[in-house]
């Protein structure tokens, strides 16, 4: 009885190792499952995508300096319909985004793809980096999940629509004397700006200015500088007289 008892003790002993170990290995699997699965939080994601917001939208077909990042989901890179400044860099990568790639991508853009075009340092937290990807999936699956309310889907409704300037930012007449550029508004306003501090740019979309009627932007505080938008480069040229 003795003896039996003390076998049993012996392969309850055993048995009681074997399962601790087993528990054990679970626990190990379960816990490198969980390190794998670590799925990043979409919500934090979206606010961590704000310093992404400055050249990307996710609205579809909404391009700025980046490309529109609505659909990016397993999409080829470089590949986003009209999107006219890929790198060769970015579109020979022959990347396909997925948590991997973008994992390597926003870490850091320049060594995954040398002599591509997004010039920012990249994102070395690797907790902030799964959540922003965490987020770049739920806007591509364009879910009822998407934790981006609608009015910030569109990045580029921040800029104003030039189509619809006021007289009062409508140019009507530029003309040029030595170092000085005289702008006449459509208000009838004539303002002058020392020549270096006038930029001329153009936008050729459907919120940029009709033709032959450059809009005035950003006019800053201290009202010593702007811009003038035209809708195409030849019209700049033209536009301004030369006359003193
Ligand atoms: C200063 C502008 C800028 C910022 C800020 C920026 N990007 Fe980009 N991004 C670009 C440009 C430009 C490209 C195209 C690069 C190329 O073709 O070489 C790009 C490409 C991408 C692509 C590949 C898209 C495709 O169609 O293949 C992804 C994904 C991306 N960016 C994500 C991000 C995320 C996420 C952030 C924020 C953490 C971010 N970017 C911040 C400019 C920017």
């Amino acid at each position: 009885m003795n003896r039996l008892s003390s076998a049993v003790r012996k392969i309850d002993v055993r048995v009681s190792r074997r399962l601790a170990a087993v528990g054990l290995a679970a626990a190990l699997v379960s816990g490198i499952v969980t390190a794998q699965a670590a799925e990043g939080d979409p919500n934090r994601g979206g606010r961590h995508f704000k310093a992404c917001l400055a050249c990307h939208s996710i609205a579809p077909g909404e391009h700025m300096t980046g490309p529109s990042l609505a659909g990016v989901w397993q999409r080829q890179a470089g590949t986003a319909q009209k999107f006219s400044r890929y790198s060769e860099a970015l579109k020979r990568s022959g990347a396909v985004w997925n948590e991997t790639t973008l994992d390597a991508w926003l870490r850091d853009p320049a060594a995954f793809a040398p002599g591509n075009f997004m010039k920012i340092p990249g994102i070395a937290d690797a907790g902030a980096r799964s959540d922003v990807i965490a987020y770049l999936k739920v806007i591509s699956e364009g879910s009822a999940r998407s934790p981006k309310p609608a009015s910030q889907r569109s990045a580029l409704a921040a800029f104003p629509d030039l189509r619809k300037a006021g007289p009062a930012a409508s140019v009507a007449a530029i003309r040029h004397c030595r170092d000085t550029y005289w702008v006449t508004t459509a208000s009838g306003e004539v303002i002058p700006y020392w020549e270096f501090n006038l930029r001329f740019k153009t936008d050729s979309s459907a919120r940029g200015p009709a033709r032959g009627k450059p809009v005035m932007v950003g006019a800053a505080s201290m009202g010593d500088r702007a811009q003038v938008v035209f809708s195409d480069p030849a019209e700049i040229s033209t536009f301004i007289r030369r006359s003193c």
